[in-house]
């Protein structure tokens, strides 16, 4: 059979929101039901590399990608996971952000480094820095879908509104076959008034959009990425895991 693969950024442009911990987890939980994974870290502060038990900084890395000619599946590496690999990033790749808009067109530069990535994988994740400037454009750019993040807090809805907004205007000029897989509601606190009211809102506002599984906010999911490994390796029984394997069912139903 011919599945093609996905290719899925994880994107919001608001800090510490939980797309590291997203990207790692969900990619994780689609491995383990024996779907090959890639996760690229596409973020300068590494934290996706080494939370999958990898040096920072080691070669080739992302920024061989795009700041050089190396396509995403030849320095794929292998990590503790079975069926899933990592393409690593470096603290160089922070110079992509200055390089990349002098040169015209750039926006399509990770698109064109894909190579074969989806007959190889049939789920791609790209891991987004917190900020909608080059990286995260060219990953934008690159994906099929985005899955956008969403800490249940005071002020969750404010920031999305400017990411939707830069969503259509990708799919307009650059990408028109940009879709959102969902939202996806993390490091939730469903026994605050809070916690649940932001849920209630988010649903209210995008009621198509919010997958129903909810992260909750949970201790093993915050230590997992101190022992290199997802939570689903470091604590398959906790909280977190559970809810990131439901995740990754939602998101391999939708394809
Ligand atoms: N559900 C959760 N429960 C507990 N801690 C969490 C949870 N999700 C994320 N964290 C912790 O919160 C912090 C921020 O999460 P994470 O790094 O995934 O966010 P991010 O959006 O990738 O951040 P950045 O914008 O800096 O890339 C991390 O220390 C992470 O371990
Ligand atoms: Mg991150």
């Amino acid at each position: 059979m011919n599945h093609m693969g996905s290719v899925l950024a994880i994107a919001n442009q608001k800090g510490g929101v939980g797309k590291t911990t997203t990207a790692v987890n969900l990619g994780a939980g689609i491995a383990d039901a024996g779907y090959r994974t890639l996760l690229v870290d596409l973020d300068p502060q590494c934290n996706a590399t080494v939370a999958l038990g990898l040096p920072k900084d080691a070669t080739p890395n992302v920024y061989d990608c795009l700041g050089g000619d190396l396509e995403l599946p030849g320095i794929a590496v292998a990590t503790r996971v079975e069926h899933l690999h990592v393409v690593p990033s470096s603290t160089e790749l922070a110079g992509a952000n200055v390089e990349l808009p002098r040169i015209a067109g750039s926006e399509s530069t990770l698109r064109g480094r894909l190579g074969d990535v989806r007959d190889r994988y049939l789920f791609t994740l790209l891991d987004c820095p917190p900020s909608l400037g080059p990286l995260t454009v060219n990953a934008l750019v690159a994906a099929d879908k985005v899955i956008v993040p969403v800490q249940t807090e005071y002020f969750a809805l404010e920031g999305l509104a400017q990411m939707l907004d830069t969503l259509s205007l990708i799919q307009r000029e650059l990408n028109p076959r940009l879709t959102v897989a969902g939202m996806i509601l993390t490091m939730h606190d469903g026994r605050t008034r809070l916690g649940r009211d932001v849920e209630r809102e988010v649903r209210e506002h995008f009621p198509e959009l919010v997958f129903d599984t909810v992260i909750p906010r949970n201790v093993r999911l915050g230590e997992a990425p101190s022992f290199g490994l997802p939570v689903l390796h470091h604590a398959p029984y906790s909280a977190g895991s559970a809810a990131y394997l439901r995740l990754a069912k939602e998101v391999a139903a939708r394809g």
